[in-house]
């Protein structure tokens, strides 16, 4: 089988500032010309993850490779890299063309190159004409798509995004998100991108990478992570969910059967189990979680589904759905459906259902 080239490799990156552990021992491997996202909740450690690998700070333990080559100790400016800062700075007196032209200088590319690939990285942009504006002169998208070309035009080896979109309204974030994703692969440049956002993770990367306090949780495409999460955090991170406690009563080679301190009784199929215990047995106590989107609300018809009755507490039109609150035997339970039943109020009751191979459980 031929192997899979990684063009960034960190081993057991270990870092502290002061008394503060911020990177724990991080392994990662980011896949030749894959968009890699680092995803996880503010100061988990995603821009030191990027600094580190920029060169702009050192590990106090691990290794770091670049195309296989140890990058420890590795100044910056030898590490060809682009890079889109958190909150993107682009030099204010500098216009459109001395921003991009600036990179250039210092790596002594010509002029007649240097003004065919900053024409080019405009074209890729879509900010021709625009050359001789200042940034202030441009909207916040503008600067955006500017700060991109910028990290572009060097002809990077790795090209490192930081949270770039984080300043815009919520169409252009979508506008831009294509752009980046159609961008990133017509050049083909492999790409650490780092977000909060699970929504712009799920649709931009080829991989996701979770942290939690300077930690790797999980590592996958964005529907094994979706889909498969393997543990706790990761479930609620990503996606919205529910969750309920209860203590198993029975086992079979299908279903694990839970009951909740109300006495009702839930379905999990066996293998739903998450986190490092998967052993399950009679008498443990366990916390259940279902996504929104997968409970049928209404007439439920299905032989396999495992049916409940619930009270509507709350109605809320989303648009293209409706994201309805119920109360679920005091548990309140959130679903998501495309239409509603019109007869439908605060205080109804309906019938609710779901595939015990759409509930999680993870011991307590
Ligand atoms: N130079 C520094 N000195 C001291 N602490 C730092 C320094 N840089 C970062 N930290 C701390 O390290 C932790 C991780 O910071 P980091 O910037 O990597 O988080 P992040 O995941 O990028 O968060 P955000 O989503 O808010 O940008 C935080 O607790 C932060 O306060
Ligand atoms: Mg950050």
């Amino acid at each position: 089988m031929q192997q899979v080239m990684n063009d960034v490799e960190i081993r057991g990156a270990y870092k502290k500032f002061g008394t503060n552990v911020v990177l724990g021992g991080v392994d990662l491997d980011v896949k030749q010309g894959e968009l890699l996202t680092l995803l996880g909740p503010s100061g988990c450690g995603k821009t030191t993850t990027l600094n580190l690998i920029a060169g702009f700070i050192d590990a106090d333990q691990g290794e770091l490779y670049i195309k296989g080559k140890r990058m420890n100790g590795v100044p910056p400016y030898k590490r060809d890299l682009g890079m889109v800062f958190q909150g993107y700075s682009l030099f204010p007196h500098m216009t459109v063309y001395e921003n991009l032209e600036f990179g250039l200088k210092l790596h002594k590319v010509d002029k007649t190159e240097s003004g065919s690939r900053i024409k080019n990285a405009l074209e890729i942009v879509k900010m021709t004409g625009l050359e001789q504006r200042y940034p202030r002169e441009l909207s916040g998208g503008q600067r955006q798509r500017v700060a991109i070309a910028r990290a572009l035009v060097v002809q990077p080896k790795l090209l490192l995004l930081d949270e770039p979109l984080s300043n815009l309204d919520a169409k252009l974030r979508q506008e831009l998100r294509m752009e980046i994703k159609r961008l990133q692969k017509e050049v083909g440049v492999t790409t650490i991108f780092v977000t909060h956002d699970q929504e712009e993770a799920l649709s931009m990367s080829d991989r996701i990478v979770i942290m939690d306090r300077g930690k790797v949780e999980q590592v996958g495409t964005p529907t094994e992570i979706y889909a498969n999460p393997r543990s706790e955090f990761v479930f609620n991170f990503i996606g919205k969910s529910n969750s309920m406690h209860g203590s198993i009563v029975h086992i079979d080679a299908n279903n694990i059967t839970v009951q909740r301190e109300n006495g009702e009784q839930m379905l999990v199929e066996a293998g739903n189990v998450m986190g490092a215990d998967r052993l399950c047995s009679i008498g443990d106590q366990v916390k259940l979680y279902i996504r929104p989107e997968k409970v049928a609300i209404g007439p439920v018809s299905d032989a396999d589904y495992d049916l409940h009755t619930v009270r509507i507490t709350q109605m809320n039109y989303l648009g293209s759905s409706w994201e309805i609150f119920t109360s679920f035997q005091g548990d309140s339970l959130q679903v998501q459906c495309s239409d509603i039943d019109p007869a439908w109020t605060i205080g109804s009751e309906v019938k609710i259902g779901w595939k015990p191979s759409d509930v999680m459980l993870i011991k307590q």
